[in-house]
């Protein structure tokens, strides 16, 4: 589905946006912390990062200040409202590393192993991003030795059985929260 057809989507409008005041709550900040959290994806300064579904940035920017200067946040997001948000979020940090795309991210348009490392964090399960076909698509833009980094909340479910039955994934590990991935050496 290009961006515009999600976005405008009764799925993302009813159930999601008037989730947004959640995400940004100062609450929020007290029983989540985004640098805690995001230490368990293991980003490293220079990293090239798609951070999938960041709605209105609750971890984008943290994870934009640990991968530096020479590192490239790309921050994936249909919903134009959410957009808009995060990009006044971002000028008023002053951060030049980040770009955010309105895009559906089971189509990413981003090139073949190019990405180290992907954060799923509070997106899955989710009915328009299912990892049927999700997986792949992370799988072909991860670098060989990328990494593919979980958070899951509100609900794990079957999600981390599902990635490690997938045949895309291996090596699962789990840490502040984040279950990590390796791209699976004998799916190429
Ligand atoms: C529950 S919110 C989590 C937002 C953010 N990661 C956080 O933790 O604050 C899920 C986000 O995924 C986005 N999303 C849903 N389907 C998507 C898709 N196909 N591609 C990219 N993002 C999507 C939604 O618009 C929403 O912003």
């Amino acid at each position: 589905m290009n961006a515009e057809e999600l976005g405008q989507s009764k799925l993302l409008n009813v159930v999601l946006k008037p989730a947004g005041w959640a995400m940004e709550s100062r609450l929020r900040g007290v029983f989540q912390d985004p640098v805690k959290i995001l230490q368990g994806a293991g980003l490293r300064p220079g990293d090239t990062v798609l951070e999938v579904g960041s709605g209105t940035g609750f971890f984008t920017l943290a994870a934009a200040r640990m991968i530096g200067d020479q590192g490239r946040l790309i921050a994936m997001e249909p919903l134009s409202s959410y957009v808009e948000r995060l990009n006044e979020k971002v000028r008023a940090s002053g951060l030049g590393n980040i770009d955010v795309l309105r895009r559906d991210a089971l189509d990413t348009g981003l090139e073949s192993a190019s990405v180290d490392n992907v954060l799923l964090f509070g997106v899955v399960p989710f009915p328009s991003l299912p990892l049927n076909r999700l997986l792949p698509e992370m799988h072909r833009i991860l670098k060989p030795d990328g990494v593919l980094s979980v958070w899951l909340f509100p609900v794990a479910g079957l999600v981390p059985s599902f990635i490690r039955q997938s045949g895309f994934f291996c090596d699962q590990q789990k840490r502040n929260g984040v279950y990590t991935y390796r791209r699976d050496p004998a799916n190429p």
